[in-house]
């Protein structure tokens, strides 16, 4: 599920092309300009548009159900998930978020504003998590997590983009050894 221009779903959808184990077999959005919807296209993904209202959401689950999916990655999805889906994917849905938790998470603590954060904290380093979602926003289980150095010369905008790589370097592994562990357990 993403919302905005998904170049993590592109480096997911590339990681996963011509497996035979692992499959996504869909991308969910709710915005009809999100470039990730062109990405699923190109990668012959069906792309889904859904309206996220509790109608909406319905339909999602059940095209869910229907597809037999295991995980629901969230890959730049910025609308909170509604309990019934959160319930119905008991640690069974993923996120990454740009910083290290337990800092710069939380109410706000999105896109930007995380690496503005970031900067104006003076911090030394920063980075990304991995982690499973629950009712509580943005504390679910931390899977994984990777840390890159922030220097003072760098801008926000020099920050986002080493927390980016940093993105798609790591999370289709990890959503590939989650995937492993669910199957294991
Ligand atoms: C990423 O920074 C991710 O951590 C956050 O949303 C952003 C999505 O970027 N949850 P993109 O759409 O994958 O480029």
């Amino acid at each position: 599920m993403a919302s905005g221009s998904g170049s993590n779903a592109l480096a997911i959808l590339e990681y996963f092309h011509c497996r035979e184990d692992i499959l996504v077999v869909l991308v969910a959005s709710n915005n009809s300009k999100a470039g990730v919807l062109s990405h699923a296209r190109e990668k012959h993904v069906p792309a889904y548009l859904f309206t996220p209202n509790e109608l909406g959401y319905k339909q999602l689950s059940e095209y869910f159900k229907f597809l037999n999916i295991d995980l629901v990655v969230l890959a730049g999805y910025m609308k909170l998930l509604p309990f019934e889906l959160i319930e119905l994917y008991k640690n069974r849905i993923i996120n990454i978020h740009p910083s290290l938790f337990p800092h710069f998470k939380g109410k706000g603590m999105y896109g930007m504003n995380v690496h503005m954060a970031v900067k104006d904290a003076n911090v030394s380093e920063t980075g990304i998590t991995i982690h499973l979602v629950n009712e509580e926003y943005d504390a679910g289980r931390v899977l994984f997590q990777a840390k890159t150095e922030v220097l003072q010369s760098d801008t926000p905008e020099a920050i986002a983009q080493k927390v980016l790589h940093l993105e798609h370097q790591h999370y289709s592994e990890v959503i590939e050894s989650y995937l492993n562990e669910l199957h294991h357990t």
